[in-house]
Order: structure tokens, then sequence, then C-alpha cells
């Protein structure tokens, strides 16, 4: 069998979404579907990914690309082991979540949005959680971490740090 072409910072394993093409591909409207599971697989999208849904699916990759980029759930950089959603949210916001973002960005040396290099942590920002009697909070794999302050924030990521290491 042919292998897949591998493209610069590609390198899928793409059988893993073969069986989400099969029954998804020639499904009109279901582009979003498709590329929701291959998200679930790869746990973001992988340009490779990307095209290989193009070519099943027959739209074309700009497309594919331009329909992934209009919604905010799409990834498009893999997605360190904690994923930290850090809320700026009105209520966080005026509890000081400003200051608590600045420490976990110096803490990790990363921006918003980023993964650190050694794949631990990504940072984003959120607007709302949605426990605002918490703020300021943030979310680390749907754990959440409330009254936040800078100092706090960096324990809870030594201590995940410490956790993941030893
Ligand atoms: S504003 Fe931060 S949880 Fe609502």
């Amino acid at each position: 069998m042919e292998t897949t072409e591998r493209l610069p910072g590609g390198g899928s394993d793409l059988s893993l979404l073969e069986p989400v093409l099969d029954e998804y591909a020639a499904v009109p409207g279901s582009l979003i579907t498709i590329l929701q599971h291959a998200q679930e697989i790869y746990g973001f999208l992988p340009e490779d990914v990307m095209r290989r849904v193009a070519e099943r699916t027959g739209v074309k990759p700009a497309k594919v690309l331009g329909v992934a980029t209009f919604y905010t759930q799409f990834r498009f950089k893999p997605v360190g082991k904690y994923l930290i959603m850090l809320c700026q949210g009105t209520a966080c916001h005026v509890n000081g979540s400003e200051l608590v973002l600045a420490a976990v960005k110096d803490e990790l040396g990363i921006d918003d949005g980023d993964t650190t290099e050694d794949g631990l942590f990504s940072l984003k920002t959120v607007a709302c959680l949605g426990c605002c009697s918490l703020s300021p909070v943030m979310m680390i794999n749907g754990e959440a971490y409330g009254s936040l302050t800078p100092d706090k924030a960096v324990k809870i990521l030594k201590e995940l740090r410490g956790g993941a290491n030893g």
C-alpha cells in the first residue's frame, strides 16, 4: 500500500483517521464533524491531516483550512499534557487575573496560545469559565483552581511539573 505523503510539519499516523473518513467523507456537510473527530484523535489539526481530509472529501485544502480557522474550537498546534485555561473574563479581571497571567507566562516562559518545549503545558486565555465566584480562576485539564494569586498559580504549576517528572 502506498504510504501517505509526508508534509512539512506532518508525520501524523493518518490511518487513525481512515475510519472517520470512511464514515463521513461522502456525507455532505460533514466537514466540521470530520475535523472534530480528527482533533479528538490527534489533539489538534496537523497540516497533513487537513490535507487528507481535503483529499477524501473533495473539498479544496484552502477551504478546509478556512473552515477550521473560522471555528475557535480547533487548534493547529499540539497541546501539552496540561492545558491551562486561564480566565480573563470580567470577574476574574477585576480580581487580578492579569497579574496571574503574567506570573504564569513568566513561570512557563511561553505566551498565550503556546506550549512549553517539554510538551508539558499549554496556555490559553479564555473569557469566563462559568465559575466567577472562584475568580480569578484557571482550569487545568478540566479541574478548576480558584481564588488565585500569582504565587498560588505558580505553586500549582510547580506541583504539576514535579508530579509529571517524578
Ligand atoms: S469571569 Fe472568570 S470565571 Fe467568569
